[in-house]
């Protein structure tokens, strides 16, 4: 491995560990009936998953000098979100998916309402987060914390991507359409995570534009090698059931365009990421590996 690759590997542990560390606190089971809800929602939030999006979020604000515990819990706030996403997005109704992160998915380890209040308590607990001075002592920071990530939950953001997601079987989507499919469900939250990121360390005009290009970017790339893994992925590595996009009829970049050149437009994005970050020096460079990541990965 080289020293870039290593780094990154240990600062995906270190992400880890802080944000398993973070649920866990939040989420003690109570002594009372509500104990099955809060198990669900550990199961899927403690123990799995990349942590990119916490990672996006805290490199950023490290790299504009914020206190790291705060910007820790603005990442788990998002990650809130994502995975109550997931949660969604596996449920009968939606993908229909009995495997997540290496185990059961929420509706099968436990039942399916359950999983839908999981789902909705996650959702409610990333505001819950960032409401906290914990993540910033002035309250016009936190409130642009919350208006970014809600925006990027919604309709137009997460929420809206999968509705048109689930009209993708219909037919007709082209490449404009896609992409903006895949800029709302998946690209929104990357997006907020970098822009947290950058709002909680006060960045210039200037770098918010630069860092606004490189998440756009990586946000696209990343769902194209989330596509490609689907195609030629390995289950294990992935810890998710594969090959059910075009059992389900998803429109997808690899669909439209087939593996190679959906391979090749990750790359050209990747690249394109890194290029908005010229105006940054070294302290950068994780952001750059984590680029790389995106469309390298296996899982
Ligand atoms: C999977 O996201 C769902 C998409 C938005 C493509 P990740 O690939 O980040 O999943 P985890 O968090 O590592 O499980
Ligand atoms: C889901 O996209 C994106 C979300 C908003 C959860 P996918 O349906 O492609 O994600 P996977 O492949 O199940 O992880
Ligand atoms: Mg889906
Ligand atoms: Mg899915
Ligand atoms: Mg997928």
């Amino acid at each position: 491995m080289t020293a870039n690759a290593t780094s990154l590997t240990t600062a995906f542990e270190r992400m880890t560990a802080e944000v398993d560390a973070l649920f866990d606190i939040l989420l003690a089971s109570p002594a009372d009936t509500r104990a099955r809800l809060y198990d669900a929602m550990r199961h899927a939030a403690v123990g799995g998953g990349k942590r990119l999006r916490p990672l996006l979020l805290v490199s950023v604000a490290e790299m504009l000098g914020v206190d790291r515990a705060a910007a820790v819990r603005a990442g788990g706030a998002v990650e809130a979100i994502h995975v109550y996403s997931l949660i969604h997005d596996d449920l009968p109704a939606m993908d229909d998916d009995d495997l997540r992160r290496g185990k059961p998915t929420v509706h099968k380890a436990f039942d399916e309402a359950t999983a839908v209040l999981a789902g909705d308590s996650l959702h409610a607990l990333a505001f819950e987060i960032l409401a906290d001075e914990q993540v910033h002592s002035d309250p016009a920071i936190r409130m642009e914390l919350v208006r970014i990530l809600a925006e990027a939950s919604g309709p137009s953001g997460m929420a809206g991507g999968q509705m048109m997601d689930l009209e993708a079987d219909k037919g007709g989507y082209d490449l404009p359409t896609v992409t903006r499919l895949q800029q709302l469900k998946t690209g929104a939250l990357i997006g907020a995570s970098v822009e947290m990121g950058a709002v909680l360390g006060r960045a210039s005009d200037d770098m918010h534009v630069a860092l606004r290009g490189y998440a756009r970017d990586i946000g696209l790339a990343f769902q194209i090698a989330d596509d490609l893994i689907d195609v030629e992925g390995d289950e294990e590595k992935a810890g998710k059931a594969l090959r059910k996009d075009g059992e389900q009829g998803k429109e997808t970049f690899v669909s439209l365009l087939g593996i190679d050149r959906a391979r090749e437009q990750a790359h050209i994005l990747s690249e394109q990421a890194v290029r908005h970050l010229r105006s940054f020096g070294a302290e950068a460079d994780i952001l750059r590996a984590l680029a790389r990541f995106t469309v390298e990965r296996d899982r």
